[in-house]
Order: structure tokens, then C-alpha cells, then sequence
């Protein structure tokens, strides 16, 4: 999403954790608390002889793998930037919408083609459920036994991220009512749809046996040290054993196990909490509005005050098993509570798996989880539990291109009940808080990441964050370099010895996103080829393309600086040389997010999210059409995200 209206009251990190100069700067006995916290249980030498400056050589990130594990050539033809209400893809390419919001997902008790979509917005909250849900983001593509790459049949799961209450209703928000807010709650979520080549193109299978909507009501089973804790305890459910619903649900991620990773971002926009704020509400973004939203005028799950404890049951990654339609999803806490971005998975060479993952708010923080255990490549039910136990990371970027993940473990460091954690349980759901304490980087809103699939260097999209270095903020550091910051940077790093669970790392920046203008420093960048802003969405295919996928908001921009990047767009970067190629423009208003392919990459699946979104507004639903009539015309009665499939149209792989 924009970070418009969905949440336009979240609070960021409003303290800021300083860099370890900084801190010296005003302090010195300061930065020796801090070198002894760090030193406790991370292991004090390497620590140590970080702070005295006595750090290893510049990684040379990219280049250090020289063409051998970089992508082939990007042979295809660069597009302009574009203000059309329309895909555009180069040429030899197409590009087909085939999954729009309202389409019925095919469950297998309704008949084919049913709830059909109803262009007016008169589906019921009911209808609704079986179809589509708004705004699709993250997603993936798992194939189905018995596919081959002459015949490819799979299944998708999708994220629904959020509505847009002026497209979802009659009359929008007005007449508001319990209805209106089931219809929301059936509209976010996730989509798992079965999908095929047939002969005229790819279509959602309907019935399927697979097909299946996960909404803001669906049961959803409590795993990991958060179960059963105190803070997750409502009325509904003395037990903490299981939350109704997933919602906010932005990027994703999967397992090699074959599941599917939803995660929950902008869910504090849901909750509407009318009493003072806790200091605990405050960090997580909690306001008496939230994001406009109104579900708790109807739904008192969502008014904080009745409910103190339903915020810490949402904000987590949600485990969901597409290939069992009737397996309950599991939030995952052992993951941290935050709001999420991607869950990227890096498999070891010994089995060991970690996931990589952002917290997007300005100045939050970039995470990494490792499982305790192995994965089990020849029993998949041996991995049902396997996201419950391990260890969770935060990030710290440290001067000269050296960082370190700081382990998130109860009673280690700061983690104790003095300093307010009472047990594990605890610190997952203050997350944020204690990656205060332990010092983390406080990041220009992470976004995506992506583990490139021959060397393992991890790249993340750090969006934008205007508020870098205004009056008690975080200044400029190493890592998020620019104050002002509106185009964003993409870092990356790579872990010691190239192994998913160390705990030291390398990194540099790998684009400063920009304009061009080379008068306005902080606003240049470094981009070789076609200039882009506000990277988002970033994923590596397997031939080692790297695909970067933005989302500018005139909320950041001004109109002037909107025209020079156009639309948002995706481009593909080649992470040996720098270059940039335009691939891709997206309708007016849209998002360009979510992306997977087929095994073979000759079928690209990416969404395009709320085509003819004015930021920080609602739709007018008396002129739906005002900004996009994308993907179905006029005719359509208004604009719809969708999942489109790209093609080469001689059959080769997508991207060359
Ligand atoms: Fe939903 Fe951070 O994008
Ligand atoms: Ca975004
Ligand atoms: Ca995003």
C-alpha cells in the first residue's frame, strides 16, 4: 500500500534508536553501557573489535561473484515511463489480467463461475467470501504433482492487503453498517486459487478442490511462545489458542515444506482505540481512529478499549498450507510481532532455513529468524511445527560495511523483567521494544526482501522516510544515508561465510534510488539506466534477475517530481553491473506488487494493487472511474486489483 490512509495516524518510531556515535557524540559513558549490553551474549570479541574500528576490508558486495553468478543479459527492449491507464511491457511480451478482485475464488461447493462479480458493488459480504478479496499484494506460485512446463498447473495464494470503502460498498462509507463491515472483513486476507495453461491462457480453475478464502474472520490457530501467553488472552478466547481472522496481510513469504507466508502489516489502522494510549498501543501505531476503517462502530473486537489484547493477536506471520484447504492457518509468533513485510526464505547448505523480513514504518527495523531445527526434505508433515522454535534477529548496520544480528532471547542483554519483559512470550509481542533496547538500526521504512539464489546476499528495499533527520529524529547514518529521504535505497548484505544463521554480516548499498537531478544532492541517486523511486516489491528469479517493483505516492511526491517516474513500475536490475531496464508500467493510481513465476520462468505472475487510488483518499463511489477505469473499461463500473500473467510471446523465458 501507499502508507496513505490505511493508517494515516501510525506513530513512528518516535524515540529513534542513535548510532553508537551519536550516542558517543553526547554521552561517552553511554557508549560503554552500550558496548557491554552488545557484548552480552553476541559473543564480546567480534563485537568488540567492531566498535575499536578494527573492522575487515570494504566488502566488495555484487562484483565479488563476478558474471559466473550473475543474470544473463537483459536483452529486452527498455519502455518509456508512462501516465497511460494501462499495462505496458516490452515489446515480444503480453501481458494478460486473468484474477481481479469480485472473481470467485472456485470453491468446490459452488457452482462454476459463482458468486459472479457484481460491477455495481451490490456482491454481499457473503459473496464476497467466495470471491477475490481487494487490493492483492505478496504471492505465490507452488505447482501442482503431475505439471510440467509444457502444462503448468498450480495453485496461487494471494495477499488481499486492504479495502478501499468507496469501491467495496453501495454509497461507500455512508449507510454505514455490520454489513458493510462483514463485506470488509471478507475482503482482506488471502486467496488460494488453482490455476492452469489451457489453451486460450492461464485461468483460475473453478471448482476447485484447493480454492479457499482466508479472511478477517476465518479461525486461525495461535503457534509458537506466544501461545497461551497472558497478552494474548481475550474473552472470546481465554485460552490464546486461536484469533479469528488474518487482515493487513502486505508481502509474503514461503517454506521449502511447501507452505504459504502471509504477513501482517498495516493491521493497527483496524483497531480504533478511544481511550489514552499505553505506551505499548503508542509503538505499535494505535490511534482512537486508526485508518479510517469504522470496523470497531460495528465489531467491538476492533475498539482496543474492549479488548486490550486483540491488537497483540494480529501483527504476525501467518502460516497457511495451500495444498490442505481445510488445515487451519497458524500465526507463527516465534516470528515477532511487528508490521510485517516479506518472511524470505534462505536455505543453508545443511538444511538450515532463516527468513528475512522487514518492519515497515519509518525508522523500524530489518529482522531475520532461524529455525532451531533442520528442515526435513523427505517428510513434510516432519516441518508442521518447524517455524515454532529458533531464534529471532534484529539488524544493526554498523559504520564500514560490517553488521551483526542481535538476538531476540529473553533474559539475554537488556531482555529481562527489570527492564519489563516478563518472558519470551513478551518480548515477541514488544518486538519493537526490544529491539529498542538491543540497539538496533532504525531503517528508512524495510520493505521486501530477496536471497539471491546462487550467492545468498539479501537485498531489501528501504522504501522512503521523509522524516530522516528532521528535529528528534534519527539522523543520517551509513545505512540510511539520506535526509529527506522521498526515492529510497536498496541495501544488501551477506552473512558471514554465505550461511543463513551467522550472526555477523556484510552490506553496502546497492542503489540510491533517484531523479537525476544532480543540483539537489540528497535527491540523485545512483541508478544506472531507467530512474525509479520508492522500491517496494524485490525478488530474484532463478536465473539471478533481480525484479524491483515500486510504489511512489504523490503523498511523498509532489506532482512534478510524480511526472519523472511516471507510473509505478517494475524493472529488472542486474546486481553485477548496476543496470536497470524498465520493464513494465502500470495503470493510473496503481501499485506494481507481488510477483512469482513458474519453475521454468516463462510465465510471470505479478498484481497490480488499487488501480486509480488517489493517496490518502478513498474512491468517490459516485465516480469510482475518476482516476482508472483498469482492467475491465468503462463498462466495468470500476477499478479492480488483479493478478496478470506475462508472457514472452515466443514462448522463452520472461525477462531475457
Ligand atoms: Fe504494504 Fe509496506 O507495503
Ligand atoms: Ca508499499
Ligand atoms: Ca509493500
Amino acid at each position: 500500500m501507499s502508507g496513505s490512509y490505511a493508517d494515516p495516524f501510525a506513530f513512528c518510531n518516535e524515540s529513534g534508536n542513535p548510532s553508537i556515535d551519536e550516542v558517543a557524540a553526547v554521552d561517552p559513558s553511554r557508549r560503554s553501557l552500550l558496548r557491554a549490553t552488545f557484548a552480552l551474549g553476541l559473543g564480546a570479541t567480534p563485537i568488540l573489535q567492531l566498535l575499536a574500528g578494527d573492522v575487515l576490508a570494504a566488502p566488495q558486495l555484487g562484483t565479488s561473484q563476478a558474471r559466473a553468478v550473475g543474470a544473463p543479459p537483459l536483452s529486452f527492449g527498455r519502455i518509456s515511463s508512462s501516465s497511460a491507464d494501462a499495462i505496458r511491457v516490452p515489446q515480444g511480451y503480453t501481458a494478460v489480467p486473468f484474477f481481479r478482485w469480485g472473481d470467485p475464488v472456485g470453491v468446490s461447493s459452488q457452482p462454476a463461475g459463482e458468486p459472479a462479480w457484481k460491477p455495481d458493488a451490490s456482491n454481499s459480504a457473503a459473496d464476497q467470501a467466495l470471491q477475490a478479496g481487494m487490493h492483492h499484494d505478496g504471492m505465490h506460485y507452488f505447482s501442482l504433482a503431475g505439471a510440467t512446463d509444457a502444462a503448468p498447473r498450480g495453485l496461487l495464494a494471494v495477499n488481499h492487503e486492504y479495502v478501499d470503502d468507496g469501491l467495496l460498498h453501495l454509497g461507500g462509507l455512508t449507510n454505514w453498517s455490520a454489513a458493510k463491515v462483514a463485506k470488509a472483513q471478507a475482503a482482506v486476507g488471502v486467496s488460494v486459487i488453482e490455476v492452469a495453461l489451457v489453451k486460450n491462457g492461464w485461468e483460475v480453475i473453478r471448482p476447485s478442490r484447493y480454492a479457499r478464502r482466508v479472511t478477517a474472520t476465518t479461525p486461525v490457530r495461535i503457534g509458537g511462545p506466544a501461545r497461551g501467553a497472558a497478552l494474548l488472552k481475550t474473552a472470546a478466547d481465554p485460552s490464546a489458542e486461536v484469533v479469528l481472522g488474518t487482515a493487513a496481510n502486505c508481502a509474503h513469504g514461503h517454506t521449502p515444506w511447501g507452505t504459504y507466508l502471509t504477513c501482517e502489516e498495516n493491521w493497527s489502522g483496524l483497531f480504533s482505540q478511544p481511550n489514552e494510549l499505553t505506551a505499548h498501543e503508542r509503538r505499535y501505531g494505535l490511534s482512537e481512529r486508526g485508518g479510517g476503517y469504522r470496523w470497531a462502530d460495528f465489531d467491538t473486537r476492533f475498539n482496543a478499549s474492549l479488548n486490550p489484547n486483540e491488537p497483540n493477536r494480529f501483527g504476525w506471520v501467518v502460516e497457511i498450507d495451500p495444498f490442505d484447504p481445510t488445515a487451519m492457518p497458524v500465526k507463527r509468533t516465534a516470528l515477532g510481532r511487528f508490521k510485517h513485510e516479506s518472511a524470505t526464505l534462505s536455505v543453508g547448505g545443511d538444511n538450515r532455513v532463516a527468513f528475512y523480513m522487514g518492519d515497515d514504518e519509518r525508522f523500524e527495523y530489518v529482522y531475520k529468524f532461524v529455525c532451531r531445527d533442520k528442515w526435513n526434505p523427505n517428510n513434510r508433515s516432519a516441518n508442521r511445527d518447524l517455524l515454532d522454535n529458533g531464534t529471532l534477529y534484529v539488524a544493526r548496520f554498523n559504520k564500514g560495511g560490517r553488521g551483526e544480528w542481535l538476538p531476540l532471547v529473553f533474559g539475554r542483554g537488556p531482555l529481562t523483567p527489570a527492564n519489563g519483559f516478563a518472558n519470551q512470550a513478551e518480548v515477541l509481542v514488544k518486538t519493537r521494544q526490544a529491539s529498542d533496547l538491543l540497539g538496533a538500526t532504525c531503517m528508512d521504512r524495510p520493505e521486501w526482501t530477496a536471497v539471491h539464489p546462487k550467492t545468498r546476499e539479501v537485498y531489501c528495499t528501504l522504501t522512503n522516510n521523509t522524516d530522516r533527520g528532521l528535529p528528534h529524529r534519527p539522523k543520517a547514518d551509513a545505512a540510511n544515508p539520506r535526509v529527506n529521504n522521498r526515492y529510497g535505497q536498496i541495501i544488501r548484505w551477506r552473512e558471514q561465510g554465505q550461511d543463513p544463521t551467522a550472526t555477523q554480516f556484510a552490506w553496502d548499498i546497492f542503489i540510491l534510488a533517484g531523479d537525476g537531478d544532480t543540483a539537489v544532492a540528497n535527491r540523485t541517486g545512483n541508478i544506472k539506466g531507467n530512474l525509479f523511486a520508492a522500491p517496494d516489491g524485490i525478488w530474484f528469479d532463478a536465473q539471478s534477475r533481480l525484479w524491483i517493483q515500486t510504489d511512489v505516492s504523490t503523498n511523498v511526491l509532489n506532482r512534478d517530481e510524480y511526472g519523472i517516474f511516471g507510473n509505478n513500475q517494475m524493472l529488472v536490475a542486474d546486481v553485477v553491473t548496476g543496470e536497470c531496464k524498465r520493464f513494465l508500467t502500470g495503470p493510473a493510481g496503481c501499485e506494481i506488487t507481488g510477483i512469482t513465476s513458474t519453475p521454468d520462468g516463462r510465465h510471470l505472475f505479478i498484481n497490480i494493487q488499487h488501480p486509480g487510488e488517489t493517496p490518502g483518499e478513498r474512491s468517490d463511489p459516485e465516480k469510482p472511474q475518476a482516476v482508472s477505469a483498469w482492467p475491465d473499461g468503462q463498462q466495468g463500473g470500476r477499478p479492480r486489483s488483479t493478478t496478470i500473467v506475462i508472457r514472452k510471446d515466443d514462448g522463452g523465458i520472461v525477462g531475457t
